[in-house]
């Protein structure tokens, strides 16, 4: 494939969380089926450096450093893909964190409100801003929400990011069924254990994590970022026009258990 002649060719695409892991992947992904990009996350360095890297490929790239718990700062993004390249088209909401697991009676009230903060709320916001944009420039759109196969089940990760990867699927239909008129589609990804800050700090924390989990996977692997991201880029297509409101599992069978 040409890079840049791919499925989001002239499209313009939000990615959060872009700074490492299935974010970065998935902006390198999008990049190579030619979309124009803002990247947000926290780490402005970091979103720094993967822009150059892709401006040297010849995408066309945009940063905005923010938090997606913080409205202005998600708006400060929206904003800027729309006035760097005169609409938005798609997005991936998929900035995340996880604490350390625990017990639900033994989890700090803190961890609870990080949890939720950054994987609901920030989801909630995100949504928000990018729907707002797209009604306005009355082109639809395609959202894709970086929900987890702790969306569909209660796994290891603690009941607060339990909640909040099944309350993203809630917010997902909610969207979908609003907004469809509208030529706006949004679906979520059930991502299984991707090779990531997060899956890496999870190993560190429990080494043996890693193998328990590959013997339960149909795959017996974790999956590789890039992996996830094929499937935003591919939700976010024209090739999936038909698909919204949907889940999409990206966890090598894990969730057919
Ligand atoms: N890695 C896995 O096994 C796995 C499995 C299922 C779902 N997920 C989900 O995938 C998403 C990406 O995680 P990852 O595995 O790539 O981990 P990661 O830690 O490499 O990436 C998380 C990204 O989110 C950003 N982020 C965190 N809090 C933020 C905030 N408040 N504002 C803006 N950006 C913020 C981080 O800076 C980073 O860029 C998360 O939503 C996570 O829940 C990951």
């Amino acid at each position: 494939m040409t890079y840049g002649a791919g499925m989001l060719a002239g499209r313009v695409m939000l990615v959060t969380g872009a700074s490492s892991g299935i974010g970065a992947a998935t902006a390198r992904v999008a990049a190579r089926h030619g979309a124009a990009l803002v990247l947000m996350a926290r780490r402005a360095p970091r979103l720094e450096e993967l822009a150059a890297e892709l401006r040297d490929k010849g995408a066309e790239v945009a940063c905005s450093g923010g938090d997606v718990t913080r409205s202005d700062d998600v708006e400060r993004a929206v904003r800027l893909a729309v006035d760097r390249y005169g609409r938005l088209d798609a997005a991936f909401n998929n900035a995340g964190t996880t604490t350390e697991p625990a017990l639900l009676h033994e989890t700090d009230d803190a961890d609870y409100d990080t949890v939720l903060d950054v994987n609901l709320r920030g989801v909630w916001l995100c949504m928000k801003h990018e729907i707002r944009a797209m009604l306005a420039a009355g082109t639809g759109g395609a959202i894709v929400n970086n929900s987890s196969i702790a969306g569909v089940r209660a796994t290891s990760a603690g009941a607060p990011y339990v909640a909040a990867k099944h309350a993203v699927l809630g917010l997902t239909k909610a969207a979908a069924a609003q907004y469809a008129e509208h030529g706006v589609r949004v679906n979520a990804l059930a991502t299984g254990l991707t090779r990531s800050e997060m899956s890496e700090s999870l190993f560190a924390r429990d080494p043996a994590a890693e193998e328990r989990m590959r013997r339960r996977n149909p795959q017996g692997r974790v999956a590789d970022p890039e992996e996830v991201g094929q499937v935003a880029v591919w939700l976010c297509s024209d090739q999936a026009s038909f698909v919204t409101g949907a889940t999409m599992a990206v966890d090598g069978g894990a969730g057919a258990w």
